[in-house]
């Protein structure tokens, strides 16, 4: 294959959730713009600021194709970048990232961001940890952040969640890792992924709603249990989702499928804001929702 049958991929569901975080970012600041609070943007799983563009072997056109000089360079703008790019600017910027490589990278970003150098703060962190002492420890009283959660795969667990949920001062974006928690839920009941499974929902409840168990008789007439996967893709969907209206002040009832370029879902894009005081929560759903709809 030569370089010309190579075509840019766009309008994957990389993209998807890139566009809609920017747009809400730039909605919520717009919104708070006037209000006294110090807004905080936290990007949990930072990668560099940059990802690489991806090349396909297909010929599809590509529809989202952009023009400016980083991609042409072959680099697309990561989660970290476009926040920094927001109008209006968040206050602060909290970019936590565990690979080290990837740490230096976020370190350079300031550069092309002179006047925001000094709200700019780098952690070398694994997410969770950084998550639950920021949430615990963080003054709310004239702060709100959002936070974005976009992990590779199970690595968020759920006391993460729920240190988020009692801040009432965070509003969160979570990418679910949808197809690797169906691969956790083997067919075979014995090989479960229980303890992954336990961390990732925050409960044992989990098993009953992905399993069925009932009484069979075998050959000899001799009853035993037998024990089936019933979970898929929505019902996964709906406990999560489940999970999150018990902690939060609202959530968005539609979250958004991500799914790869063979159309097999991978990831759910959930949203949850966790101010219980006055409209702010429904208000930030209700964006929220429209862009999960609507980009
Ligand atoms: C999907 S990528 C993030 C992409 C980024 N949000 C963007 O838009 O460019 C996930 C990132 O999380 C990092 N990571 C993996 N496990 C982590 C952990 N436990 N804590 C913090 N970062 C982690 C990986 O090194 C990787 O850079």
């Amino acid at each position: 294959m030569t370089n010309d049958q190579m075509q840019l991929f766009g309008g994957s569901w990389t993209e998807q959730k890139l566009a809609i975080l920017a747009e809400y970012l730039s909605s919520y600041n717009t919104a708070l713009k006037k209000q006294p609070f110090t807004r905080i943007y936290v990007d949990a799983f930072a990668g560099t600021g940059y990802r690489q563009q991806r090349r396909s072997r297909s010929r599809m056109p590509d529809l989202f194709q952009e023009t400016d000089q980083d991609e042409s360079q072959g680099f697309l703008k990561g989660s970290a970048k476009l926040a920094l790019e927001t109008e209006p600017a968040f206050h602060r910027y909290i970019f936590v990232e565990s690979d080290a490589a990837k740490v230096s990278e976020l370190g350079k970003l300031g550069q092309d961001h002179p006047d925001k150098k000094g709200c700019i703060q780098v952690i070398q962190s694994d997410a969770n940890a950084f998550l639950r002492d920021f949430c615990t420890n963080q003054s709310w009283v004239g702060a709100r952040a959002v936070v974005f959660i976009d992990p590779f795969a199970t690595e968020v667990e759920w006391a993460t969640i729920e240190a988020i949920a009692r801040t009432q001062a965070i509003d969160v974006w979570i990418l679910f890792p949808l197809m690797a928690v169906n691969r956790l839920l083997s067919r075979d009941s014995r090989k479960v992924h229980r303890s992954a499974l336990g961390r990732i929902f925050g409960t044992d409840e989990w098993f009953e709603r992905f399993y069925q168990t009932r009484r069979e008789d075998d050959i000899l007439g001799q009853s035993f249990e037998k024990v089936t996967k019933a979970g898929d893709f929505d019902r996964i969907r709906d406990f999560y989702l489940e999970r999150l209206r018990g902690v939060f002040a609202k959530v968005a009832e539609k979250p958004r499928v991500l799914c790869n370029s063979k159309g097999s879902p991978l990831f759910q894009l959930f949203f949850a804001a966790s101010n219980r005081r006055g409209t702010a929560a429904e208000i930030a759903v209700r964006i929220a929702s429209h862009l999960l709809e609507n980009l």
